[in-house]
């Protein structure tokens, strides 16, 4: 039997997952509609991959006995000044999702919460995969720069890490 206190804290974890997997599909969307066509294919796949999380978090709570309720998320951001502001957005938003799965594991430490503890780890992995590739893409737009050329160079790139991404799933 899960406490209240985990029961509230993975319920505000599922929105803040669906939030994140509605953050990326705005940004794919503006990216689809401002020439960038590999970008808009990355995001719409890591919209995906947190609408995952999302459920991985729902049918565990669920399991212990607790109850996902979901919650009413904020509408996203719809317009960005570049795809180096939205890509430094997105490592914000992957800092965020991080420390909050942290205080969580915090959480789960103070109740004695080992079994909810056991199954936060493979979302600790999963930041530190998450918050590395971001940052990968944060400096290679710093790298090539805010160029017509860097632009298209980043977006052949971002097709390419998305194609991957959707290999390994299969
Ligand atoms: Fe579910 Fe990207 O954090």
């Amino acid at each position: 039997m899960i406490s209240k206190k985990i029961d509230q804290a993975i319920n505000d974890q599922i929105k803040l997952e669906e939030q994140s997997s509605r953050i990326y599909m705005a940004m794919a969307s503006w990216c689809g509609v401002n020439g960038f066509p590999g970008a808009a294919k990355f995001l719409y796949t890591h919209s995906d991959e947190e609408r995952m999380h999302m459920l991985k978090f729902v049918h565990f709570l669920n399991d212990r006995n607790g109850h996902s309720v979901l919650q009413q998320v904020e509408q996203p951001k719809a317009e960005y000044r570049s795809i180096k502001e939205l890509f430094d957005e997105v490592l914000k938003h992957e800092q965020l999702v991080s420390s909050r799965i942290n205080e969580l594991v915090d959480l789960c430490l103070q109740e004695k919460d080992h079994t909810t503890n056991n199954f936060l780890q493979w979302f600790v992995t999963e930041q530190i995969e998450e918050e590395s590739l971001v940052q990968d893409i944060v400096d290679k737009i710093k790298l090539l720069g805010e160029s017509m050329g860097g632009y298209f160079h980043i977006d052949m790139y971002l097709s390419g890490l998305a194609d991957a991404e959707a290999a390994a799933e299969e």
